[in-house]
């Protein structure tokens, strides 16, 4: 499953927004203390995590962003350069300085499905964010019990938890919901998806590896626009191919959900603490 930049950057300023205020202070406060931190983000992406947090933690950061995607770890390093007041590179090694902070900044193309544990060397900090989803409950499993045995804690932020409110309703939301769901645990490279048991599943696994967890929501709350328009069409083309709904039926969804009013799309923040 691939991601392109520019839907990833019409929902950076929503994905921001949505972050639970009360779960990144806990993250933060953590590692207020710290003079140097190194944060490991898996999926990262174009960056977003980074440019989320980067202005709330110790000013001395190395930044090891993960993904499979090339072609989005070179959007990264172009969006995160820009976003930068200045960069150096010395010696392979790219820095950027922004707003007082000084940020290492690795780059690793890696399949996550297949080896997550050798990226994580040396970090304080394993975050992810809009990930989870995408993994199996399975994997949660084995992820968590690396994490228990490192005592790495993990911060995973907009998992999808499966609950959505459209605006106005329309009859056929309930039926495409259950063939969006159906659709998102289709697997992804890491056995069958989580999808919608993504948030409860990665709390439930990491407490029983011992973690203390901080929770709180992230929801989405969008009004009409262009991330809800395409929100609406990717949803539509999803529950298309699951054939769980008919074609004349997905259609009229599609028409009516594109000019929704507004949507909320439930997710969890979790900041997760070895005991
Ligand atoms: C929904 S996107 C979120 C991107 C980013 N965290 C953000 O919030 O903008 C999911 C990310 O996971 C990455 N991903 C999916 N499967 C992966 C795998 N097997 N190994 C590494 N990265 C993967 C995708 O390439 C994508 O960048």
């Amino acid at each position: 499953m691939s991601f392109s930049p520019d839907w990833l950057a019409l929902r950076e300023g929503a994905d921001h927004a949505a972050r639970a205020p009360a779960v990144a202070q806990k993250v933060f406060a953590h590692f207020a203390a710290h003079e140097q931190v190194t944060i490991v983000d898996f999926g990262c992406g174009t960056g977003s995590n980074l440019r989320a947090m980067a202005q709330h933690l110790p000013t001395r950061q190395t930044w090891r962003l993960v993904d499979w995607d090339e072609n989005l770890l070179a959007a990264a390093r172009t969006r995160l350069i820009a976003w930068a007041d200045r960069t150096k590179e010395a010696q392979g090694v790219l820095t950027l300085i922004k707003g007082g902070c000084e940020i290492v900044l690795e780059l690793r193309q890696a399949d996550l499905a297949k080896n997550f544990e050798s990226v994580l060397d040396g970090a304080d900090l394993l975050t992810a964010t809009a990930f989870f989803d995408l993994v199996s409950g399975g994997w949660m499993d084995a992820l968590s019990a690396a994490l228990a045995r490192r005592r790495l804690p993990l911060y995973a932020i907009l998992t999808y938890d499966g609950r959505e409110d459209w605006q106005p309703a329309h009859a056929a939301d309930a039926a495409v919901l259950a063939a969006f769901h159906a659709h998102q645990k289709s697997d992804k490279g890491f056995g069958v998806a989580a999808g919608p048991d993504a948030a409860a599943y990665l709390a439930q696994t990491l407490a029983h590896h011992g973690f203390v967890l901080t929770q709180g929501e992230s929801p989405w709350r969008l009004s009409s626009g262009e991330l809800l328009r395409q929100l609406a069409q990717g949803a539509a083309s999803a529950v298309a191919e699951t054939g769980l709904v008919g074609a004349q039926d997905v259609a009229v969804w599609r028409e009516a959900r594109v000019q929704a009013a507004s949507c909320s799309i439930g997710h969890i923040d979790l900041f997760a603490v070895p005991r």
